[in-house]
């Protein structure tokens, strides 16, 4: 393949640096750690590894919040840290990604703070300001256990300004040139030093315009086509992958006519695993990948199970909400805005079966996966912590004191200390040598997709079970044929299976058995929560 299509056939890795690895004892994880632990991530398997912010940045938003482009927070080092890790990632062949936020900035920022004091500053334009907070009311509120409102009064301007997400980050204002010119800079910056490429934050909200809910508007995708063209004009081999919480037909405005967006996450997908797997029916799923639309030539998307946020409902109808929230949210504590603040692991009741199962009806489906560090060894999450930081805890290493994370005695977080999920049950160190584990599970999955780039890049098509809890698809190119059948439940299945293949036999990719066919029928009894990948 075309090496500038390299993010066709990946497994990304996303990396909160403050929880990785802490290489100097001050209770933080940081660009050293990671650079630490590159073998530990070529180990498993994965190709690219995606980072989440490290900008100077007072952290009420993990980093969401910036207050510097162009320079990396103290807690994580230094920019010399930063080319290190781009240097050790590429002389092991991983690809390395980072956040780059467009919306907002931290009201720290420098542009805020001048924008604020001074209505004849230049960046405060760089803002959007109002006299009423009337403006844009069909915008909807995104954190709306947090924020009453999208404006909040500032005393210092004597004006409102507009913000999608906490009040802390103000939206920047891409109706202004000078900012639209800044943005591009702070994007050359980065890639100057290396980087293969960005998750690009929040994308849908960059403009506003009244009697819309702002969201996807036409001059956003302009914008973002300008981010496009100084990758394709003045680098190469980079990728955009592009953060739209939104349905399918909107996030496939975000590939363009492959001029803007390489990647998108398709979030429509997420849920309805998850839904599928409680209720033991393939609908959900099924139902999302024929309305999950054919894209442009060169993109991709990327898949997941979870991430840093919530689990977002956002992108599943009010009823189908409410049925996730009781199946997998029964403490009002686990929920948080739309969505649900629990790690695999738990949400699938610390079952290695159906957690593997998960694991495997991703890697299995069309798109890059990302695994969410620490769930390829099932961690656990703290829902007593505040907002979405119980699912951003201290990596478990190993069984020792704070895990094989840090040296410190004060850690950023604390370490998940409850049984099952406490470092002495649930550490990589354990799992590594445990050829029956979630982690070596995980990595054989990993080894086989890479081996087979069908999984990548091959057509998927969906293949009819006589039952609800049999989901069976075909991945196929021109080279290769794949069959993936999983079992959703927890009783075991017979099914048969029409199969037109001029072999006789079919092998299973994970044990090398072979598998007969007779008549184009493949008949097969799965045991609960099995799933086979037959070549
Ligand atoms: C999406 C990020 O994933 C989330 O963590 C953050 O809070 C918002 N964007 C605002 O930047």
């Amino acid at each position: 393949m075309n090496s500038s299509l390299w993010y066709k056939n990946i497994v990304l890795y996303q990396v909160y640096v403050r929880a990785f690895c802490d290489s100097n004892a001050d209770g933080h994880g940081d660009l050293a750690g990671v650079t630490q632990k590159l073998d530990y991530l070529k180990e498993l398997g994965i190709n690219c590894i995606w980072l989440m912010p490290t900008y100077p940045s007072p952290l009420k938003d993990d980093g969401y919040d910036i207050a510097d482009f162009y320079s990396v927070h103290p807690d994580f080092g230094t920019l010399d840290d930063f080319k290190t890790l781009i240097a050790e990632a590429h002389k092991r062949d991983l690809k390395i990604i980072t956040d780059l936020v467009v919306n907002h900035t931290s009201d720290m920022h420098p542009w805020f703070q001048a924008a604020r004091a001074d209505r004849n500053s230049p960046y405060r334009d760089y803002y959007v300001w109002s006299d009423t907070d009337q403006k844009y009311s069909d915008a909807r509120i995104i954190f709306i256990d947090t924020e009453p409102s999208n404006w909040t009064w500032d005393e210092m301007a004597g004006q409102y300004y507009w913000h999608r997400f906490y009040a802390s980050q103000p939206d920047l204002n891409y109706d202004s040139p000078a900012l639209r010119n800044e943005m591009l800079q702070v994007q050359r910056f980065w890639l100057d030093l290396g980087i293969d490429g960005f998750r690009v934050d929040a994308v849908p909200y960059l403009i506003e315009r009244e009697g819309t809910n702002c969201e996807n508007l036409p001059e956003t995708h302009v914008f973002l086509k300008e981010m496009r063209r100084v990758i394709d004009e003045e680098y190469t081999d980079r990728v955009l992958l592009c953060e739209a919480n939104q349905w399918p037909k909107d996030v496939l405005a975000y590939f363009g006519n492959d001029d803007e967006f390489q990647m998108a996450f398709n979030f429509p997908l997420m849920p309805r695993i998850y839904m599928s797997l409680y209720d033991a029916d393939k609908t959900p799923i099924q139902w999302a990948l024929e309305n999950t639309p054919a894209i442009p030539k060169n993109a991709q998307w990327c898949t997941f199970l979870r991430n840093h946020d919530e689990l977002t409902l956002e992108m599943v109808t009010e009823e189908e909400r409410q049925h996730m929230w009781q199946a997998y949210a029964p403490d009002p504590k686990m929920r948080l805005n739309l969505g649900i603040r629990r790690r695999l692991a738990p949400l699938l009741e610390n079952d290695i079966r159906k957690i593997c199962l998960a694991n495997a009806i991703l890697f299995s489906l069309p798109g890059s996966p990302v695994i969410y560090y620490g769930d390829e060894i099932g961690m656990g999450d703290n829902i007593d912590l505040f907002d979405r930081n119980g699912v951003r805890t201290p990596m478990q290493w190993d069984a020792s004191q704070n895990s094989g994370f840090s040296k410190a005695d004060q850690l950023y977080a604390p370490i998940i200390n409850m049984d099952p999920y406490s470092p002495s049950m649930v550490n990589v160190a354990d799992q590594q040598k445990d050829e029956n584990s979630l982690w070596s599970s995980v990595r054989n999955m990993i080894q086989i997709r890479n081996q087979n780039v069908v999984f990548g890049t091959g057509e998927l098509i969906l293949l009819q079970t006589s039952k609800a809890e049999v989901l069976a698809y075909t991945r196929k190119d021109v080279n290769e044929t794949i069959f993936v059948i999983n079992n959703l439940s927890d009783l075991a299945q017979e099914i048969t299976l029409n199969i037109v293949s001029e072999k006789q036999k079919l092998k299973n990719l994970f044990t090398g058995n072979s598998f007969d066919l007779r008549e184009n029928q493949l008949l097969l009894s799965l045991a609960p929560y099995q799933y086979l990948w037959l070549s």
